[in-house]
C-alpha cells in the first residue's frame, strides 16, 4: 500500500494528513489558514502541518509517494502556480509547488480544491462507479469539479468547472473578488448568504438576527433563525435554495452529468435546502438532462478535500 500526504488549503483552515491508497486517513491535523497574514505566512502554516503529519505517523519524506495539494483557483496544475484565487487575499502567481519542493524532496501535485474533491468522491464516496459526475462545493466560495468519462476533467489549464464564477445576473452584486457581477458564488455561497442578511438588517428589517453582532454573523445563525420561524431568515434560505437550484440547472445543461454531488459547509443543511432546490431544478432544467441525473449529498464530509488532494498523487 502506498502512503501519501494530502493538504486541503481552504480560506479559513488547512487540513493536512496522511492517507493510504485505499482512502483511509491515518492521521490529520487542522490549523487556521490565517489568510489575512499573507501568502508567506500561509505557506509556513502548510509546511508546519506537513512536518507535523510526518512526525505523528513516524514517516520520513522518502516513505511517502508524494504530497498533493488542493487549493482555491484559478491556478495552474501543470506549473504548480496559484494564480489569483478570489478568496485568498494577496495570492498572485505564487509558485507553491516550487516553494514546497525546496523543503520536501518528493513528488508534489497541485490542483483545484473542488477538482480534488470531485476525484475523492468519485474514487471513495458518492460518485463511485459514476463516470459522468459533477462535484459542487458550497462554502466560503463555490467551486466545481467534473469527472467526464471516468476521468477528472481539468480543462486547458486546470480551471474547468469554475462554476462559482458563472454569472446568473449581469446586474447582480459586485462583491465577488473575481470582479464579475452576479456570480453564482455571489448569490449562493455561505459568505453571500451572510452578506444578503447584513444588507437587510442594515436597511432596518426586523429579525432576531439583529441580536448577533454583525461581524460575528455566520450562515449557521441564519439556518438556526429560520428553524425558529424568523421571517427574514426563512426568506434568505428560500432564496439560497433557489440560487443553488439555478446553479444546478446550468450544470445539468453544461455537462449532462449522471450525478451531481454537493459538499462543503452548507451541505450540512441538506434537509432544509433539498426540496426547495429541486423544485427549481424541476421547473427549469432541460427535461432529459434532469431525468438522467440525481443530486446527492457528498459522502466524505469534512475530509473530502484532504482525501482528494492526497488522491492527486495516487
Ligand atoms: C474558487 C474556486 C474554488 C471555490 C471553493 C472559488 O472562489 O474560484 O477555485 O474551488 O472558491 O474554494
Ligand atoms: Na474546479
Ligand atoms: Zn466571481
Amino acid at each position: 500500500k502506498k502512503l501519501v500526504c494530502g493538504v486541503d488549503l481552504g480560506g479559513t483552515k488547512i487540513n493536512t494528513g496522511i492517507m493510504d491508497s485505499d482512502g483511509n486517513i491515518l492521521y490529520n491535523v487542522k490549523v487556521p489558514t490565517e489568510a489575512d497574514k499573507g501568502p508567506q505566512h500561509v505557506i509556513n502554516n502548510i509546511k508546519k502541518s506537513i512536518i507535523d503529519s510526518l512526525k505523528n505517523t513516524k514517516l520520513e519524506i522518502d516513505q511517502i509517494a508524494g504530497i498533493g495539494i488542493g487549493a482555491p483557483g484559478p491556478l495552474n496544475a501543470d506549473s504548480g502556480v496559484v494564480e489569483c484565487p478570489p478568496n485568498l487575499p494577496g495570492w498572485i502567481d505564487i509558485h507553491l509547488v516550487d516553494i514546497l519542493k525546496q523543503e520536501f524532496n518528493t513528488e508534489i501535485k497541485l490542483n483545484n480544491d473542488a477538482n480534488a474533491a470531485a476525484l475523492a468522491e468519485h474514487l471513495f464516496g458518492a460518485g463511485q462507479g459514476i463516470d459522468d459526475m459533477v462535484y459542487v462545493t458550497v462554502s466560503t466560495g463555490i467551486g466545481g469539479g467534473a469527472i467526464i468519462g471516468g476521468k477528472l476533467y481539468n480543462g486547458a489549464n486546470s480551471n474547468a468547472a469554475e462554476i462559482g464564477h458563472h454569472s446568473i445576473n449581469f446586474d447582480g452584486p459586485r462583491w465577488c473578488n473575481c470582479g464579475n457581477p452576479g456570480c453564482l458564488e455571489s448569490y449562493a455561497s455561505g459568505t453571500s448568504l451572510v452578506k444578503f442578511a447584513k444588507k437587510y438588517i442594515e436597511s432596518g428589517r426586523d429579525t432576531i438576527l439583529k441580536n448577533i453582532p454583525m461581524d460575528e454573523l455566520k450562515a449557521e445563525n441564519i439556518f438556526d433563525a429560520a428553524k425558529s420561524g424568523d421571517e427574514l431568515a426563512l426568506k434568505l434560505i428560500e432564496n439560497e435554495a433557489f440560487y443553488l437550484g439555478v446553479g444546478i440547472v446550468n450544470i445539468m445543461a453544461f455537462y449532462n452529468p449522471k450525478r451531481i454531488i454537493i459538499g462543503g459547509g452548507l451541505s450540512s443543511q441538506w434537509d432544509v435546502l433539498y426540496d426547495k432546490m429541486m423544485k427549481t431544478v424541476k421547473d427549469r432544467a432541460l427535461k432529459p438532462n434532469r431525468e438522467i441525473c440525481d443530486v446527492v449529498k457528498a459522502k466524505l464530509g469534512g475530509d473530502v478535500g484532504l482525501i482528494g488532494a492526497a488522491a492527486l498523487v495516487l
